[in-house]
């Protein structure tokens, strides 16, 4: 049986899409490669959203290229995502054994593809269309198995019947928004809402078959819905339907638009007991001045009067940003507001970046570029307070108990001196817990439980704790 190996780079749309292809794969009948070097087919899942992704691609194509070589051996090379989408039918010159390149739109088709090219050793592939509507993705069932025989719909379900603990579903694509510096809309289209039934419906066989959190995904996830021409569920709505399955023990959403936080998803924070205090809510500049540049259509009192709300709902969230600095035209005191309002949000986690130009983008023809030296040394700053402040609310907690659900259990790297079991998982407010298990405990019994964990350390980004 062939087996595949999926590489992913860039945001969580990325890890969701290839999460979706990774579970058709095994529908199907292929099986996950052990080893990373030793797959019969590769899929690299791309990005393209900042500079450093996309180099990360042509090298990791390389590195494919180069085992294979020594090898002596062929593999399929699939290349998918938004730098697949940029590039197209050109990465199939430059890597003449690239035999498939799909963009986001193209997803839905890339399984079956696979399949089709195992037996097809001479055909070249190419999904680079942007579909009008979103393509609905099922969970396969009925994908022809590649060797037919009986086992297929057993081998189907077994795949099933491993629903991560913790599960991303898409449920909208692409971004109307512009803003002036990213790329997404030209990369991943206009917004397209998938049904909501079709939603729940996944939902449902996730928690079926034994997912206990499950995060929407989306590019701009809250305005789901606003592209439909009928009326249908608004995304506070599907929130709240999603929330009532029984067994649903998490839910988590990804990336809202500050512009479009309708008050009933602040509600919902208050009245859904299984929706996690944790919100990641992009902020990208505290200058009202760069806002504006940026097209974000919000300004700082707006956005802190919606940190403000989600405080008064629920007291004990934690907040997550990205930040962007070295936008075209920003000062040392637009910078200087940036840190002021990370500050007056008591921001637990910040994603920040460096401005880049991306090609046929707004900012790109801008004046005012930031010298790249003062850009990366406004983001050392900014990087250092936001350690700090998060090594001091991950402190704090020290002594408390908090709620881990159960995802993974691991045996220590060969460099420590460790040799127990350790158990992970995350927090209700998302962060990564780690447990070191005696030995007389059987850590894969807990996978997927809720369990009540005393923190006892605090690490940089993560909590260390005992099971109570
Ligand atoms: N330069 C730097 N950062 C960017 N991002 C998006 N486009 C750019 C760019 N051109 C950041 C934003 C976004 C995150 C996913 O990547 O902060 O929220
Ligand atoms: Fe890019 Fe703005 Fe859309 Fe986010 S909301 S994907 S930053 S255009």
């Amino acid at each position: 049986m062939p087996s595949f190996h999926i590489i992913t780079f860039g945001c969580q749309m990325n890890a969701g899409d290839s999460d979706w292809m990774r579970r058709t794969l095994s529908a199907g009948g292929l099986t996950e490669a052990e080893r990373h070097d030793q797959a019969d087919v590769y899929i690299v899942n791309t990005c393209s959203v900042r500079d450093k992704p996309e180099q990360k691609v042509y090298s990791e194509l390389g590195r494919i290229e180069r085992f294979l070589h020594v090898q002596r051996r062929k593999a399929l090379i699939c290349v998918g995502g938004c730098v697949a989408q940029q590039i197209g039918d050109r990465l199939f010159r430059r890597f003449p054994n690239v035999r498939m390149v799909f963009g986001p739109g193209g997803v839905h088709a890339a399984p079956e593809a696979v399949f089709r090219l195992l037996e097809e050793p001479q055909t070249r592939l190419s999904f680079l269309d942007f579909p009008d509507a979103y393509q609905e993705r099922r969970l396969n069932l009925e994908l022809k198995p590649f060797e037919a025989d009986l086992s297929g719909g057993r081998q189907a379900e077994a795949a099933l019947g491993k629903a991560p603990v913790s599960t991303l579903v898409t449920i909208m694509q692409g971004c109307d928004n512009f803003c002036a510096y990213c790329i997404v809309p030209y990369v991943r289209g206009r917004q397209k809402s998938r049904e909501t039934t079709d939603i729940l419906q996944e939902c449902r066989e996730l928690v079926a078959h034994g997912s206990k959190e499950i995060t929407l995904l989306g590019q701009n996830v809250n305005s789901f819905g606003q592209d439909r021409k009928t009326p249908g569920a608004s995304f506070a709505e599907l929130l709240y339907e999603v929330a009532a399955l029984p067994g649903l023990e998490r839910l988590r959403f990804l990336t809202p638009h500050p512009k479009d936080i309708a008050e009933r998803v602040i509600q919902a924070f208050a009245e859904l007991p299984n929706l996690a205090p944790r919100l990641h809510l992009p902020l990208q500049s505290g200058s009202d001045r760069i806002l504006k540049a940026m097209g974000r259509k919000y300004d700082l009192p707006a956005y802190m009067k919606i940190v403000e709300n989600l405080r008064a709902a629920r007291p004990e969230i934690f907040l997550s940003t990205d930040i962007i600095v070295g936008f075209p035209g920003e000062t040392e005191e637009d910078f200087q507001n940036t840190m002021s309002a990370l500050k007056a949000m008591d921001c637990a986690f910040s994603f920040s970046f460096a401005y880049s130009d991306r090609p046929g983008t707004r900012a790109e023809k801008m004046p005012d570029k930031v010298d790249p030296a003062v850009a990366a040394e406004r983001l050392a700053r900014l990087q250092s307070w936001q350690n700090g402040n998060t090594e001091a609310l991950l402190r704090a907690r020290v002594g408390e108990t908090c709620l881990m659900l159960a995802e993974d259990v691991s045996l220590p790297p060969p460099s420590t001196q460790k040799t127990l079991p350790a158990l992970q998982g995350k927090d209700e407010r998302g962060v990564a817990v780690n447990v070191e298990l005696a030995p007389e405990v059987n850590g894969e019994e807990l996978i997927g439980r809720m369990l009540p964990v005393k923190i006892i350390a605090a690490g940089r980004h993560s909590l260390k704790g005992q099971l109570g």
